[in-house]
């Protein structure tokens, strides 16, 4: 296998302020990419850029660009593309940006009394997103002859959850959405593909839900699947769907409504 090596290669990551989205920039950062980081959370990303720019990875000031906006708006996807472009034309994407809505808005109900704000929150955030993202990222794939796009499941998009009931659906849409855009990427060299954690531990409360491993995953054992897949030694991986659960699946679940909403 080769040693992974982005240089040279602009990468596009959203949800960058925390969690596998952060560890993913970071990573990309540290094996060479220029790196577009997007978030909503306008001052965790200064903080996630900042801390990479004062690092020890050298040369990295002119490498690293914030990009603050909402995944739901289609006009931060074009502005993210256009900050690509300025580094010299976007690579990869990866779409991070997303949760449960039950949990993020605050709403622990079930499905058919939640309002629709919240239903909107969850289809728009971890679906439309990574539509828009992917939208907006293309062409300068197509127009580069290769890139990667890697959209972030969620084994709920098996599973379903009666409490955030978009999370499930929006995350099973991405696995047919990474289908599609493998057939209108393909002639061009342009990959695509969904990497479906279970548990990980990018928040503490995880550590609970079960697994065949009996654990849930740190987060660099989902972040060194994403690299993978986004390097050159994937280069046969499209229109699929990489299930990192720690056996999650395997195991029959009782559905039993959650108290306090999980992803
Ligand atoms: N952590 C897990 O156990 C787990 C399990 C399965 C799937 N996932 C999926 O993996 C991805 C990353 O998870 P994580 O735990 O690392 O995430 P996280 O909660 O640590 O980070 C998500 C980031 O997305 C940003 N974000 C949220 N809404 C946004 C919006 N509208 N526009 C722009 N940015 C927005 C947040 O500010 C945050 O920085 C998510 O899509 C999540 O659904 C996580």
């Amino acid at each position: 296998m080769k040693d992974i090596d982005f240089t040279g290669k602009v990468a596009v990551v959203t949800g960058a302020a925390s969690g596998m989205g952060l560890m993913t920039a970071q990573e990309f950062v540290r094996l060479g990419a220029k790196v577009v980081m997007c978030d909503l959370d306008e001052a965790l990303l200064r903080q996630a850029v900042e801390k990479l720019r004062g690092g020890k990875v050298e040369k990295c000031m002119e490498r690293v660009v914030a990009c603050v906006g909402d995944v739901r708006d289609f006009a931060y996807a074009e502005a993210a593309a256009k900050a690509a472009a300025a580094l010299g034309g976007c690579d990869i994407l990866v779409t991070c940006a997303g949760g449960n809505e039950a949990r993020c808005c605050k709403s622990n109900v079930p499905f058919y009394e939640q309002p629709v704000e919240v239903i909107d929150w969850g289809l728009d955030v971890n679906l439309k997103g990574a539509v828009y993202f992917a939208r907006a990222m293309m062409p300068q794939m197509v127009a580069k002859k290769g890139g990667v796009i890697c959209c972030l499941g969620s084994v709920t998009g098996f599973e379903g959850d009666g409490v955030g009931t978009m999370y499930g659906t929006a995350k099973s849409g991405l696995f047919n959405f990474v289908k599609g855009l493998a057939l209108a990427g393909g002639p061009h060299n342009v990959r695509a593909l969904c990497v479906t954690p279970g548990p990980v531990l990018t928040r503490a409360a995880m550590s609970g839900m079960p697994t065949a491993l009996g654990r849930a995953a740190e987060t660099h054992e989902l972040v060194d699947v994403i690299l993978f897949m986004c390097s050159d030694n994937a280069s046969f991986v499209t229109g699929t769907n990489h299930v990192i659960d720690g056996g999650r699946l395997c195991m029959y679940q009782p559905y039993v409504a959650p108290k306090e909403s999980a992803k």
